[in-house]
């Protein structure tokens, strides 16, 4: 490319002028508004304020290791690709040339040739797993079409409520870590090629798995001489969704009682009488909340019935 550089002195006689004045040859500055258009177009402008006459644009074109593999020497503000390689990344850089046949400093921009528009670019598979506690997706792409994907969009739709997370990777698997218990899901993956192309989308539905729920909490206690009145706070049912079937009181070795609980959407406070107590009595209490995964922690506590007046 050096072989083109050359610098042409022109000397200017001022007409009626007596003194002789030599003018620089002129360089451009940088094209403007460089863009690679859906159908492999890549156009370019000239600035307004450019202060050389421009005669024509060079082209370069290289792979991403840097070879050279065209230059093209054009008169339009675009130029037209055909035959790409599908999926292959090239380098374009644009230089001025002004009328003085100086060459400019370049301004790059990358093409990525995108698939063709037979190709499938359907995933061939999504898998969900069950890793611990957490779950793992995977998925592949045909191997022809793999290095042209840029990234995926892996949208995860909680069913119960409707929310949606968009994650954006440039991986072929990713895990969810954050899924809420017996909660019911779709996910989907979709791979991205180019802003306009985009592969047909693949949706798996998925049910977490169960979880324990927490120990329930006391809300409010209220002692009488032969019984004893719990208020108890259940773990919301937006952070677990599992069905919570009993409540067990187990006061060893006085008694051992089981509450079947009809499970609600909303799990206001559940008061809980334990009756048949003896007066001025302690009872030590370990209380646990029974769920489709079994018994959560329990929860520790001890009453002391009032005395007989
Ligand atoms: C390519 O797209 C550009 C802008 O989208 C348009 O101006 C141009 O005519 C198109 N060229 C061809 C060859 O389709
Ligand atoms: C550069 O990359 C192209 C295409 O990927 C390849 O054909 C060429 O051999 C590479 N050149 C060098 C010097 O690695
Ligand atoms: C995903 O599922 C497909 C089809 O069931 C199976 O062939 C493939 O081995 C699975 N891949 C993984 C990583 O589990
Ligand atoms: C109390 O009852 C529960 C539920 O039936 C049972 O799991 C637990 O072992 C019992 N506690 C004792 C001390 O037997």
């Amino acid at each position: 490319m050096t072989s083109s550089f050359f610098s042409l002195v022109v000397v200017t006689f001022i007409v009626g002028g007596i003194g002789l004045t030599t003018q620089e040859p002129c360089e451009p500055g940088y094209v403007t508004d460089l863009e690679v258009n859906d159908n492999f177009t890549v156009s370019w402008k000239t600035p307004d304020d450019e202060n050389c006459q421009i005669d024509h644009y060079f082209v370069y074109m290289s792979f991403l290791n840097g070879s050279i593999q065209h230059t093209y020497s054009v008169i339009t503000e675009y130029i037209h690709f055909t035959h790409l390689r599908s999926c292959e990344a090239y380098s374009i850089r644009v230089h001025q040339v002004s009328s003085d046949n100086i060459i400019g400093l370049g301004l790059g921009i990358l093409l990525v040739a995108p698939p063709p528009e037979e190709a499938n670019l359907g995933l061939n598979f999504v898998n969900v797993t069950q890793v611990g506690a957490n779950v793992r997706l995977d998925w592949s792409l045909d191997d022809e079409w793999r290095t042209c994907a840029n990234r995926y969009r892996v949208v995860v739709v909680n069913e119960d409520s409707n929310d949606a997370m968009d994650i954006y990777t440039q991986a072929t698997s990713l895990i969810l870590n954050h899924l809420v218990p017996c909660g019911h899901y779709t996910l989907t993956v979709v791979a991205l090629f180019t802003v306009f192309q985009e592969g047909p989308i693949t949706a798996v539905r998925h049910t977490a798995i169960d979880r324990i729920t927490t120990a329930p909490a006391v809300a409010g206690i209220t002692v009488e001489q032969t019984s004893v009145t719990i208020e108890w706070v259940l773990e919301e049912y937006s952070s677990n969704r599992c069905p919570i079937n009993s409540i067990v009181i187990d006061g060893s070795p006085s008694f051992n009682l089981t509450y079947p609980v009809e499970d609600q959407v909303n799990r206001t406070p559940l008061p809980l009488t334990i009756s048949n107590l003896n007066t001025n009595s302690m009872y030590y209490l370990r209380v646990r909340a029974d769920n489709s995964a079994g018994p959560s922690s329990p929860t520790l506590l001890a009453v002391q019935t009032r005395t007989a007046s």
